[in-house]
């Protein structure tokens, strides 16, 4: 039997399978279906900051009315016990799944600016949230945004985050910053257990019919996971703090190149969403059968053997392997005369 436990964000797992947020961790029998499948924690939907500050907003309004009075309208009014927000939703969620499930429950937290929504952290610790993901998903496409501004802002946000709470947080995080290694490397010292590794980010369409701006939402695909396995290899050496995958980890093969570059954990979602929980037993079993192949005997074992300090040849994952791609491409026959 191989040992497949993990650590993440300092809780000890018996394997490194974490679903991410997604409305399947939102549900209670899921999320029950995902423990019995394996999962060895799960993170549950974000809370947005524009959530936040609306229900803030909204019941500032509620004390100020209250404050006027009017009696013959008082009792149209919400009162304090109906007026149930989606902050209350969500610590409600947190009690029930810590009371019914033996594993961790990490809670999600969603923004990008500096202000009070941050706080709420206290919130999902208290209710007993195991850790908190931090998830920075912006496009910060204003004009005149300045990636130094802006990863300030958001180191600023991780170290109130941080300093808010006594439970671990992680950061979850696109790929699109210039100086990737650096903001990783900060985040470290700014107090952060961990970053996951990348968001996708959801691109709208154009309909040429109607000529408006369409959402989509499309499930990943496993090519998407070699930005990250690179990133995870090149990152791996330079922190020791959590490293978790997201984006495009399938199938048992695709989970263990993660672990073998360096991450702690991987994360799942589309696979899930359109599997169900069953998909994890069977990559828990495809990584026990590999690795006992293999003759690995542990998760701890193979994790980072193939990071950029550990693997034989470390140029495949720098620019160095550019050109060799570039090389490599031959045409399908009859294309060129
Ligand atoms: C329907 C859906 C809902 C999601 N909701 C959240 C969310 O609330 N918070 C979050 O941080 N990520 C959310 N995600 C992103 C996933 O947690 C995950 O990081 C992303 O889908 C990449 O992983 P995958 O390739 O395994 O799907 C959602 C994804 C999907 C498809």
């Amino acid at each position: 039997m191989v040992d497949l436990t993990t650590t993440y964000l300092g809780l000890n797992l018996k394997n490194p399978v974490v679903p991410s947020s997604s409305p399947l961790t939102g549900h209670f029998d899921d999320a029950r279906r995902l423990e019995d499948a394996g999962a060895s924690a799960l993170i549950l939907p974000s809370i947005f900051e524009e959530e936040l500050i609306r229900e803030q907003e909204k019941m500032d309004r509620f004390v100020v009315m209250q404050d006027i009075g009017h009696h013959e309208a008082d009792s149209f009014l919400p009162t304090a016990h109906n007026f149930e927000s989606k902050l209350d939703q969500i610590l409600e969620k947190i009690a029930r799944y810590k009371s019914a499930l033996s594993i961790p429950v990490v809670a999600s937290l969603n923004g990008i600016t500096d202000s009070g929504w941050v706080d709420h952290a206290k919130d999902l610790e208290e209710a007993g949230g195991d850790a908190i993901e931090l998830n920075l998903y912006g496009m910060n496409a204003e004009p005149g945004a300045r990636s130094e501004a802006i990863e300030e802002r958001y180191h600023h946000i991780v170290q109130r985050l941080v300093e808010s709470v006594q439970i671990p947080c992680t950061v979850k995080l696109s790929n699109q910053f210039t100086g990737l290694m650096h903001f990783v490397t900060e985040l470290e010292i700014s107090g952060a257990a961990g970053v996951s590794l990348f968001n996708r980010f959801y691109q709208p369409d154009i309909d040429l019919e109607t000529l408006q701006i369409k959402p989509q939402l499309n499930l990943s695909s496993w090519q998407e996971t070699l930005l990250r396995i690179r990133w995870l290899a090149l990152l791996r050496p330079q922190v020791k703090f959590t490293l978790a995958a997201t984006g495009g980890f399938h199938g048992f093969q695709d989970v263990l190149k993660a672990l073998l570059a360096g991450a702690d954990v991987v994360h799942l979602c589309s696979v899930l969403l359109k599997g169900g929980p069953g998909v994890i037993q069977d990559i828990l079993g495809g990584m026990s059968h590999w690795m006992e192949d293999k003759e690995y005997e542990s998760v701890q074992q193979l994790k980072g053997s193939l990071s950029h300090q550990n693997a034989v040849n470390p140029a495949g994952y720098e620019r160095e392997n550019y050109m060799e791609v570039l090389d490599s491409y031959s045409y399908s026959p009859g294309v060129r005369v």
